[in-house]
């Protein structure tokens, strides 16, 4: 049996690069000798044992790589094309998939909640020598030859990501946008919101280096929320609230300060995935004029 080195979940806090057995291609799969990949804030879940997996599972969802083996039924592609391959890979055949749902994939029936994503998630991931891609007539994209591995490896799920959030939040040309968190996804919708038209975006974290990242990447104005009131500075920037909010961390407190940030009818578009319960704040969901927020505060 040939084997490979991998990145292993053993359990909470304890990872492991592993010698494992390497993949080989059946019908419809390809096997990739994996040349760059990343490591995502969802991998810092899965480490910290917010997410959960189970153990054994090889872990990693950002593959860029060169076809080392082409099962049969794949046509466009050769061994030893470099190519990038998304960190979803839906069916592109399931009903979900026909209805624009990639990430419900149901693998040829219905929909699946998050079925989609698979790498490192359901099944072995990138963070390896060797990597089985599902339906790789559907997954593989051929990476031009000006176009380096370290230009693309974010596109298989960061920047997208990011650039989805700021596609969610329907952003329209002349939008005030805040976008709580400028990690990696954070910065990408931030870039995504000007590319969208935003014209006012203000980016929020606690790091000064991610926050100067941010002003490059195209926020207006950067506010650190160990130093101001972040939700009465959004309202007073914006004078009254901004149309989008997008929430790129996963916190109950970074999720109620996106709704409190938020005009009228605005839309808050989350991108982070919340460990444990998340709750709906019903007083900062409502539409409730001052007036009337100062008649209920004093009627108890
Ligand atoms: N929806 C998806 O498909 C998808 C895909 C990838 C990642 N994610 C999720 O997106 C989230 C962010 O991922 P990442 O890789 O950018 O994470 P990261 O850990 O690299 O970055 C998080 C950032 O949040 C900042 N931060 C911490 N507390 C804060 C607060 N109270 N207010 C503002 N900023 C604060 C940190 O300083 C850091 O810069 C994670 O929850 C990840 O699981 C979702
Ligand atoms: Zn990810
Ligand atoms: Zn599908």
């Amino acid at each position: 049996m040939q084997t490979m080195l991998a990145t292993v979940f053993h359990g909470v806090n304890d990872i492991r690069v592993d010698s494992v057995p390497k993949p080989s291609a059946g019908p419809g799969e390809a096997v990739l000798r994996i040349t760059a990949t990343t490591i995502c804030g969802t991998d810092l879940h899965i480490v910290r044992g917010e997410y959960p997996v189970r153990p054994g599972l090889i872990i990693g969802h950002e593959p860029v790589g060169v076809i080392e083996e082409l099962g049969t039924g794949i046509t466009g592609y050769n061994i030893g094309d470099r190519v990038l391959v998304g960190a979803i890979t839906p069916c592109g055949q399931c009903r979900a998939c026909l209805s624009g749902q990639h990430s419900q994939c149901g693998h040829g029936s219905g929909c699946q909640a998050m079925g989609g994503w698979r790498f490192g998630n359901t099944i072995n991931g990138a963070q390896a020598e060797y990597l089985l891609v599902p339906y790789a007539q559907a997954n593989l994209a051929n990476i031009p030859d000006e176009v380096t591995d370290e230009q693309v490896v974010m596109l298989a799920d960061i920047a997208s990501t990011g650039f989805g959030g700021a596609e969610s939040g329907g952003i329209k040309i002349g939008d005030t946008v805040v976008v709580f968190a400028q990690g990696p996804i954070g910065l990408c919708a931030t870039v995504g919101a000007k590319l969208m038209g935003a014209t006012l975006i203000i980016g929020v974290d606690g790091d000064e280096n991610r926050l100067a990242m941010a002003r490059k990447m195209g926020a207006d104005v950067t506010l650190n929320h160990h130093e101001c009131n972040v939700v009465e500075e959004v309202l007073k920037l914006t004078g009254g609230g901004v149309d989008v909010a997008i929430e790129a961390l996963g916190t109950q407190e970074t999720f109620e300060s996106c709704l409190r940030c938020l005009r009228p009818g605005g839309t808050l578009s989350s991108l982070g995935v919340y460990s444990g319960k998340l709750q709906i704040p019903y007083e900062d969901v409502t539409a409730i004029s001052p007036k009337q927020r100062f008649l209920l505060e004093h009627m108890y």
